[in-house]
């Protein structure tokens, strides 16, 4: 279901910036929203793409548009109808479901999960979990023992089935790679096919589901073993911002995420960018108080201050999005993501009296999404906690909120507010939409290039150099 648009309220920070000063960003901000709109007419254009603007991702700003209107248009035939019916018979097929990927191919899979499905998910039984299949995430590392783990445990649950062919004790995978030789996702597939081979033998047809880009050896064996479903990662969209192509739609769709109300948030995030005026456009007023602090008082960390632990999966998806996109010529803000109250007793201490370099973001889940509990009372109060005896713990939350906030102002430390409704699929797409689109605006407003990563390649080509070399 739809619900209203996040907000952003950085009442509480501005106040720390010289007066006018973000009157005067107003025209390079509204001139980097052009840019960024514009350059999706030039990519669908096809026309050479200036150098410095090389390479140039910026597909995913209508993509969620042209989904849902893809939809509406061919409906059973559409990318998302197709989405969802491989999603609903790996459901029937398999138990347990394996997402291969790391980075872009990763990450925003895990923010949605953590985000949308019950935190204790993969411990409920099948029947509680409506027939949606635990997921696990691997191939994001090289960490045998890890992957060991993961790799006994579905295959005492194979061996334990009575019968092979229910859903019980099988699994399926997902593998997931845009260029289709990223090593430790390779490395990963080979050792879950193996075991899929080993327990399902000719099954994994229908139990391996590729998603990759157009070329490269994923495509290629995906054109010759003939799986039963594959799916292209589009041209134009890059990794980090691949999260609401079949890379994440697929898995969420598999974890009963409603993906159609992802998309719409996502596309109602886009709108709003166009449509919505400076001063009153979440999008490019983070974009312009956090570049303020950046370049004024030196605030190069950016706190993402989740209040949730829901969304911290949100927070590390963002701290990959804000440090590929703009870490680069010796520039860029480095994020970082808390969980509270968590890491007030861990980060807590540094944020409050440390260096005066961090820009704190709070970002605030807004109504829960079951029943708030009660603290309940006691005849001992042994704890001497009776005093708030009947409070819900989410007017517990707002305290600790407003108690960090005050601190934080009482010692003149800037915060901001994204105020979420609440977590649902619609405002889990509005939040992507939003971060992805100001990492662009804020990159073309200060001539970094926001796609690519080519920093990145570095560490694979000495990796890959060591082990021929070993
Ligand atoms: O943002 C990016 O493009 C990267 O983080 C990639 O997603 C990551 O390196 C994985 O690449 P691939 O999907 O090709 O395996």
């Amino acid at each position: 279901m739809a619900s209203p648009l996040l907000t952003y309220d950085a009442s509480a920070a501005t106040r720390y910036l010289s007066p006018g000063r973000l009157d005067q960003l107003r025209s390079s901000i509204e001139a980097a929203r052009d840019e960024t709109l514009n350059d999706v007419t030039l990519w669908q254009s096809g026309e050479a793409v200036p150098k410095e603007k090389d390479p140039l991702d910026a597909g995913f700003i209508q993509w969620p548009e042209e989904l849902l209107l893809n939809l509406n248009e061919q409906g059973d035939d559409s990318l998302v109808a197709r989405i969802e019916r491989c999603a609903a018979r790996l459901r029937e097929t398999a138990d347990s479901v394996v997402v291969l990927g790391i980075g872009g191919s990763y990450m925003g899979m895990r923010a949605m999960f953590e985000a949308l499905n019950n935190p204790f998910h993969n411990e409920q039984s099948r029947e509680e979990r409506k027939g949606v299949p635990r997921i696990y995430f691997e191939g994001w590392n090289v960490d045998s023992d890890n992957q060991k783990a993961l790799l006994d445990l579905l295959d005492a649950r194979a061996a334990a089935a009575k019968d092979s062919s229910a859903p019980t004790g099988r699994t399926a995978v997902i593998v997931i790679s845009k260029s289709g030789r990223t090593l430790e996702t390779a490395a990963a597939f080979r050792n879950f096919r193996a075991l899929l081979e080993r327990r399902f033998g000719d099954d994994v047809q229908q139990l391996i589901v590729p998603v990759t880009g157009d070329a490269g050896r994923l495509r290629d064996l995906a054109n010759d073993a003939k799986f039963e479903d594959v799916f292209s990662i589009p041209d134009g969209i890059g990794g980090r911002f691949s999260v609401l192509t079949p890379v994440g739609l697929l898995p969420a769709a598999v974890a009963g995420i409603d993906i159609r109300s992802l998309l719409q948030g996502a596309a109602d995030m886009t709108e709003h960018l166009r449509s919505a005026d400076y001063g009153s456009n979440a999008i490019l007023d983070y974009t312009a108080v956090s570049h303020a602090f950046e370049i004024d008082q030196g605030m190069t960390t950016r706190i993402l201050s989740t209040w949730g632990c829901k969304l911290e999966a949100i927070g590390l998806w963002y701290d990959q999005l804000l440090s590929e996109s703009l870490g680069k010529h010796e520039l860029g803000a480095t994020p970082l993501t808390v969980v509270n109250t968590r890491d007030l007793h861990s980060r807590g201490q540094q944020h409050q009296e440390g260096r005066r370099d961090k820009l704190i973001t709070n970002v605030l889940p807004g109504q829960t999404s079951s029943e708030p509990l009660t603290l309940p009372g006691r005849e001992d109060d042994f704890d001497q906690l009776n005093k708030f005896a009947d409070y819900k713990l989410p007017r517990i939350l707002q305290a600790a909120i407003d108690g960090t906030n005050k601190a934080y102002a009482d010692d003149n430390r800037p915060t901001a507010d994204i105020a979420l409704p609440t977590i649902n699929a619609h405002t889990v797409g509005q939040l992507f939409q939003m971060l992805m689109l100001a990492t662009v605006v804020e990159g073309r407003l200060v001539g970094t290039n926001p796609y690519g990563q080519p920093g990145v390649e570095a560490y694979k080509k000495n990796m890959n150099a060591f082990l021929a070399e070993s």
